[in-house]
């Protein structure tokens, strides 16, 4: 065999599982079918749109607040090529580093679209065809953008995240279709930089896999930064007419509206990818939406081929396809590891943020769980008040009888970062008087934690 391990694609989950079995003295190889390597995440994923939201966010900042701060400018201005251009250097640094850590770990690269000849050779059709043998295959081709039958994307005026990363104007009404995680990021890009946004969305709330309290409290922020919503709202119709596009939908009473905008973003979540892997010639099946089936070891129906990532059940998201990546590694090679999935955090990164983990007060409710919950406002922070980011709250939810910690919900600033703090205490099964007898740095945002944990122990907080 040429190889021990054969990784197909480079996102997080492929390029950390493939580091991880060359950490672990696997010989490995890695194909990917683009250019560069790093997958959704760092080309049209999470790096890209994170770049495009903090460069909006200063000048929004700028717009808006540095006044207040007794900076005086001239009114800012939009330059989005340069934006874009700033956007795609910093995706190069990432995709530049992914090269670097595979040839530091001795990984052979091959470019070209990976596909099955039988359960141990893989075809690689780049610029000239190579056939390569493996014991072990680790599939980690991930998703890609989900769209409606009867939406025709043009990728021009009726597009995906993909295209929303590389506009070359910013919209004048951006209608978005879903209100989930890209919805809500894109459209705060470009609400920010003076689009006005429209979204219509299916259910009655917006990013509808966290706790309701979030989606509720985002929901008015961004109705600050102008956006509308539709929700309840199902989309019927998308046409394109020059250079607008017609977005029509039906709420759930029934009433019909018409929305006009120039630009219409396309995100009602994505789907696993496993086209041109030719899995039959291989025997590996997928489930009836598309995922690969695997066991609780990430291994496939065929005994030597694992799968990881978005193309398998789960989150989709980054870090856990990079926990899984590094799972099937170590249980390859023999040792013993653990992914806690129902610690993954989530994060949504708008103006304020949004992070969560463990059960939301819904799930509870379901579970007939009995539990208590301490809230602390950022607006009775110093800290906040220092910075002018006042809004949002940390909602800890604690089990009624152990005071143990069942969920962390954070909305407001810096709650990406603040959620491991939630993470650790999950993890170590803290209750929450742990977190509240623990000294906390003053002035921070997490004294807000600190002072929830004391809410959800005691109903005691000290700053309300
Ligand atoms: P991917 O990153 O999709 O990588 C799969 C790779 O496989 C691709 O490079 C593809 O070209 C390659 N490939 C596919 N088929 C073949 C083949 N047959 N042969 C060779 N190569 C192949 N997640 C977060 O955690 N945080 C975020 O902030 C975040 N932001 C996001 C923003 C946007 C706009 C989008 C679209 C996604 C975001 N995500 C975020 C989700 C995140 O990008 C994905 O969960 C993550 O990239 C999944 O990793 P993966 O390795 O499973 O697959
Ligand atoms: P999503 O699943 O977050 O949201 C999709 C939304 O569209 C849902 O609210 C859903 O109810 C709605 N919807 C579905 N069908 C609809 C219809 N016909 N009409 C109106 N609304 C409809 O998916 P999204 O935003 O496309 O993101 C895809 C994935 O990418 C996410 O699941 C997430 O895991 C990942 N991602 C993660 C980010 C992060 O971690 N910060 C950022 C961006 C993406």
């Amino acid at each position: 065999m040429d190889y021990q391990i054969v990784v197909i694609g480079s996102g997080p989950g492929g390029y950390v599982a493939a580091i991880r079995c060359a950490q672990l003295g696997m010989k490995t190889a890695i194909i990917e079918k683009y250019n560069t390597l790093g997958g959704t995440c760092l080309n049209v994923g999470c790096i890209p749109s994170k770049a495009l939201l903090d460069s909006s966010e200063h000048f929004h900042a700028a717009e808006h607040t540095f006044k207040i701060h007794g900076i005086d400018i001239n009114k800012p201005k939009v330059n989005l090529k340069q934006m874009i251009n700033r956007k795609a250097e910093v995706v190069k640094q990432n995709v530049n580093g992914v090269d670097f850590l595979m040839k530091k770990n001795k990984i052979d690269v091959f470019h070209g679209l990976g596909a099955f000849v039988d359960k141990h050779t893989i075809r690689v059709e780049g610029k000239e065809t190579k056939q390569i043998t493996t014991e072990k295959v680790i599939i980690a081709t991930g998703s890609k953008p989900s769209v409606l039958p009867f939406i025709e994307l043009d990728k021009e005026r009726v597009i995906t995240s993909t295209e929303a990363l590389e506009l070359k104007e910013v919209p004048k009404h951006l209608i978005i279709i879903g209100g989930g995680v890209i919805g809500m990021e894109l459209g705060s890009v470009y609400g920010r930089l003076g689009s006005s946004v429209s979204v219509v969305e299916f259910l009655d709330r917006i990013i509808p896999g966290m706790d309701a309290a979030m989606g509720r409290e985002l929901q008015k922020s961004l109705k600050g930064l102008g956006f509308e919503f539709y929700l309840g709202h199902k989309v019927t119709d998308v046409k394109k007419s020059g250079e607008n596009v017609i977005v029509k939908a039906e709420s759930n009473k029934g009433e019909i509206v018409e929305l006009k905008g120039d630009y219409c973003l396309v995100s009602i979540g994505r789907h696993p990818y496993t086209n041109g892997l030719v899995l039959e010639n291989a025997g590996v099946k997928a489930d009836d939406r598309g995922r690969i089936e695997v066991d609780e070891y990430l291994r496939t129906n065929v005994e030597n081929i694992y799968a990881i990532g978005d193309v398998v059940k789960g989150p989709m998201l980054a870090h856990k396809a990079e926990e899984e990546g590094v799972f099937v590694a170590e249980t390859i090679a023999g040792q013993k590891p653990h992914i806690n999935y129902h610690l993954i955090p989530g994060v949504v990164y708008t103006w304020p943020e949004v992070a969560s983990v463990g059960y939301s007060e819904e799930q509870l409710k379901e579970q007939g769980r009995a539990y208590k919950v301490g809230k602390f406002p950022y607006k009775a922070l110093g800290r906040a008040r220092a910075s002018m980011d006042i809004e949002g709250l940390v909602k800890i939810l604690a089990d009624k009888a152990t005071d143990e910690v069942l969920g962390v919900h954070i909305c407001g600033a810096r709650a990406a970062d603040m959620i491991a703090a939630g993470v650790t205490a999950m993890e170590y099964r803290a209750s929450a008087e742990d977190i509240a007898r623990m000294s906390h740095a003053h002035p921070t945002y997490m004294e807000a934690f600190k002072e929830a944990a004391l809410a959800a122990t005691e109903n005691r907080p000290i700053h309300i």
